[in-house]
């Protein structure tokens, strides 16, 4: 109900009468009432009564389900879960995805999540005014071919972020991205298989948005935020609904266009041409990383003239070579 009578405000020019309202969403005055009072209590500012009519003046920085999926293609009708607080969205989206409640897409978002994961069983700060998603697909690709996938998303998501906020956003490789060298953006791909076949891809990304690096909690990572940069909030159904739209339409490229998104992913990359230390399976590695292979897969080469392509693993940044 908040929903729709936030929607029914936002569509109006001016005020709307109580009376219109009511009858428009079936209930009575007094009910209508009191769900203006529910929203004024959550932060909307609404002017008005019943008898005048009522404007939406602010709304606080919340993500409506409604807004979001306004945003999206019509597949996502009714597959966008959004709720207040998550353990981790990815766990809620592999719940629902699992049980058949949410496909063949859908889209998990949390206000902040309590158990945010990130990789390598890291945790993952999520508090209010954040972006946390967890995109549900069930591409039509191999699990090989799968493994850009969370490439693609690291592009979509700077090339996404970049446009709205006018920062320089690079990417380490494989999916995290920076804002001069500081952590702003992580994701966390899930995949689940049966028999060597592709069930469903949870694609979570979380990205510092409309929060300060106070509110990051104990990172000991060099850690920046959308709102440190610039000192302004975005639009964050937008900015969502703008990664997932643009990612949609890349990934039915796939396996096709990989090589053009490959290409996108080096014009971004703050990894290539650096010396790189790849930490992976507990073992470091440290060498120029010189490109990507046709996979996506980080060459490396030591000073001994040492090639190795990693497929996983974790890069620390050297200089530049
Ligand atoms: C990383 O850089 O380590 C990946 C971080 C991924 C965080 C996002 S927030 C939304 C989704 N839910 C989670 O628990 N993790 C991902």
């Amino acid at each position: 109900m908040k929903d729709s009578i936030v929607a029914a405000l936002k569509e109006a020019d001016g005020p709307v009468s109580g009376e219109l309202l009511a009858g428009r969403l079936g209930v009575s005055r007094a009910a209508l009432w009191k769900h203006m009072e529910g929203l004024r209590a959550a932060g909307y500012v609404i002017d008005g009564s019943p008898k005048v009519g009522y404007r939406l003046m602010s709304e606080p920085d919340l993500i409506l389900a409604s807004a979001l999926s306004s945003l999206l293609p019509g597949e996502f009708k009714e597959k966008v879960v959004r709720v207040d607080e998550a353990d981790s969205t990815n766990t809620l989206a592999k719940e629902l995805a699992s049980s058949g409640r949410l496909g063949p897409v859908g889209l998990v978002v949390a206000e902040s999540q309590t158990g945010g994961r990130g990789r390598f069983g890291r945790r993952w700060h999520s508090p209010h005014g954040g972006i946390w998603f967890s995109l549900v697909i069930r591409p039509r690709l191999s699990v090989r071919e799968a493994g850009v996938v969370p490439l693609l998303a690291s592009v979509v998501t700077a090339e996404a972020v970049a446009e709205a906020t006018g920062l320089d956003v690079r990417i380490k490789w494989p999916n995290d991205l920076l804002i001069e060298g500081k952590k702003v953006a992580g994701i966390l791909t899930e995949l689940a298989a049966e028999l060597g076949e592709i069930d469903y891809l949870v694609v979570g990304v979380g990205l510092n948005a409309n929060v300060s690096f106070d509110e990051l909690g104990d990172s000991d990572l060099a850690a920046t935020t959308l709102m440190d940069e610039t000192g302004r909030a975005v639009d964050r159904p937008r900015l969502i609904a703008k990664i997932v739209n643009r990612f949609l339409s890349d990934l039915a490229g796939l396996p096709k266009d990989v090589d053009k998104m490959l290409r996108r992913w080096r014009a971004r990359s703050a990894t290539l041409g650096r010396t790189v230390t790849v930490t992976a399976a507990g073992e470091a590695f440290t060498g120029e990383a010189i490109d990507l292979d046709s996979e996506g897969g980080l060459i490396v080469v030591d000073k001994a003239g040492t090639r190795r392509v990693f497929r996983a693993g974790e890069v620390t940044l050297g200089e530049r070579v």
